[in-house]
C-alpha cells in the first residue's frame, strides 16, 4: 500500500518537474510575485482602501498579501477622517490598518499629517491664525505619537509646492507662514522619534518644482530638523513618462542624504488636459474622453507595459537610493483615476485589471528579474 503511494508520489513529482523544465521560464514567471522579485531591492507597496483594510473581498486580500510588503492608506489617515471634529479623533480605521500590516507582515507609511486637501470642515473655515496653529500642533502631536513604533514612516507634509517651485497658497501658508513645513517636521520628530519622516509631492521630478523642493528640504535640514526621505508621487502619463527628469531627481534628492521613494505610482492611459495630480482640479465629463470602457486596445496595453518595464529598470539601476516603490491602488477598478480629473471613467493605470488578473505590464516588470 505504502509503496504504491510512494510510486504515485514520485511519478507525479517527476511529471511536475518535467513540466517545469519544459516550460522553464513560464513556470517561474507565473509563481514569482512582485515582493519576491524585488525583495532585495526596495519595498513594493500599494495604497489600500478601507474595504481592503477590512478584508471585504478575500480574493483581493490574497492578492495584496502575496504581492506587496508595504501599504499606504489611500484615505483613512487624512485629517478629515482622523480628526473629523476639533479634538475628536477617529483612530479605528488606522488601528485596523496597523493590525492588517502586522498580520501580513507589511510596513506602513502614514499618509498624511499636513495637507491642504481632505481637511475637516472646521479647519477650512478657520479665520484666526491661533486656531490654525492649535489644530496644526494638536493634530501632529496626537497622531504621530499614537502610531510611533507601529508604523515605519509618515508623509509629514504633502504637496506644499506650486509647479514653479514656490510655496502653494494654503490655509497653513496663509496662517502660519513659510516655516510651517519645517515646524511640522519638528513636531513630528518629537512626537514620533522612531518613525521615518518624509516630504511627499507630485511633479517634483520636473525641473522648476524640483528646485523649489530641494530648497524646501534643505531648509528643514539647515534648521537641524530630521528629514528621512522624499516621495515622488509618480502620477505619470503612459507614453509620456519623463524618464530623464525622474533619473535626475533621484540623483539630486539622494544627494541630500535622504531616501527617495516613488509613492503613488500609476500611469494614465486616458486623454486629459490636467497634468500632475492636484485633487482639486476637475475636467468636464465627455464620452470621447472615456474610450476604453470595454478594455484596453493592445497598442495601449503594450505602451503601458513598455513604460512600466522602463520605469522598473530605472528604479533598479538606482536601487541603492530608492527604498520603496508604491502603486496608488491594487487594481484598475480601485484606481482614483476612474474619478479624477473626470468622474466616472474606466481607467487602466495599474498592473492588475478589474478582475484582479495581472496585465502584460505585470509580466514585463517581473521579466526584468528572471
Ligand atoms: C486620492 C485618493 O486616491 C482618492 O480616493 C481621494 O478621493 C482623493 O485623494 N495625491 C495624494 C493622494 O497624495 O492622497 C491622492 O489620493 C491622490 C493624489
Amino acid at each position: 500500500m505504502k509503496a504504491s503511494y510512494l510510486f504515485v508520489f514520485l511519478l507525479s513529482s517527476a511529471v511536475i518537474w518535467q513540466q517545469a523544465c519544459v516550460t522553464g521560464k513560464k513556470v517561474q514567471k507565473q509563481n514569482i510575485t512582485l515582493k519576491q522579485a524585488f525583495g532585495n531591492d526596495f519595498l513594493i507597496g500599494t495604497a489600500l482602501s478601507l474595504d481592503q483594510i477590512q478584508e471585504k473581498n478575500p480574493e483581493e486580500t490574497a492578492l495584496i498579501a502575496e504581492q506587496f510588503n508595504a501599504i499606504t492608506p489611500e484615505n483613512i489617515m487624512k485629517a478629515e477622517v482622523m480628526q473629523p471634529q476639533w479634538n475628536t479623533f477617529n483612530f479605528e480605521p488606522a488601528d485596523k490598518m496597523v493590525e492588517f500590516a502586522r498580520k501580513y507582515n507589511m510596513k506602513v507609511n502614514g499618509h498624511t499629517l499636513i495637507w491642504h486637501s481632505q481637511l475637516p470642515a472646521f479647519v477650512r473655515s478657520m479665520k484666526d491664525p491661533d486656531s490654525v496653529r492649535q489644530f496644526f500642533e494638536n493634530h501632529i502631536k496626537t497622531i504621530a505619537a499614537r502610531y510611533d513604533k507601529k508604523i515605519l514612516s509618515w508623509d509629514v507634509v504633502n504637496e506644499a509646492l506650486n509647479e514653479d517651485g514656490t510655496m502653494r497658497l494654503s490655509v497653513f501658508l496663509e496662517k502660519l507662514g513659510e516655516n510651517y513645513v519645517t515646524e511640522a517636521f519638528r513636531l513630528a520628530q518629537v512626537a514620533a522619534p522612531h518613525t521615518e519622516l518624509y516630504y511627499n509631492d507630485y511633479n517634483i521630478e520636473q525641473p522648476a518644482k524640483r528646485k523649489g523642493c530641494i530648497n524646501l528640504l534643505k531648509k528643514i535640514q539647515q534648521a537641524g530638523v530630521r528629514l528621512d526621505g522624499v516621495g515622488i508621487q509618480g502620477h505619470w502619463l503612459a507614453g509620456k513618462v519623463p524618464f530623464k527628469d525622474i533619473e535626475e531627481s533621484i540623483l539630486e534628492f539622494s544627494a541630500l542624504g535622504i531616501k527617495v521613494m516613488i509613492t503613488e505610482l500609476d500611469l494614465e492611459v486616458l486623454p486629459r488636459n490636467v497634468q500632475g495630480a492636484d485633487v482639486n482640479q476637475r475636467q468636464a465629463s465627455n464620452p470621447a474622453l472615456n474610450p476604453y470602457t470595454n478594455g484596453l486596445p493592445d497598442s495601449v496595453q503594450q505602451q503601458l507595459a513598455k513604460d512600466y518595464e522602463a520605469l522598473f529598470r530605472l528604479f533598479l539601476k538606482h536601487k541603492d537610493k530608492i527604498s520603496r516603490v508604491t502603486f496608488w491602488g491594487v487594481h484598475d477598478g480601485q484606481s482614483w483615476l476612474n474619478d479624477w480629473p473626470i468622474r466616472g471613467r474606466t481607467n487602466h493605470p495599474l498592473l492588475f485589471d478589474r478582475s484582479l488578473k495581472p496585465k502584460p505590464a505585470y509580466y514585463r516588470v517581473l521579466k526584468i528579474k528572471s
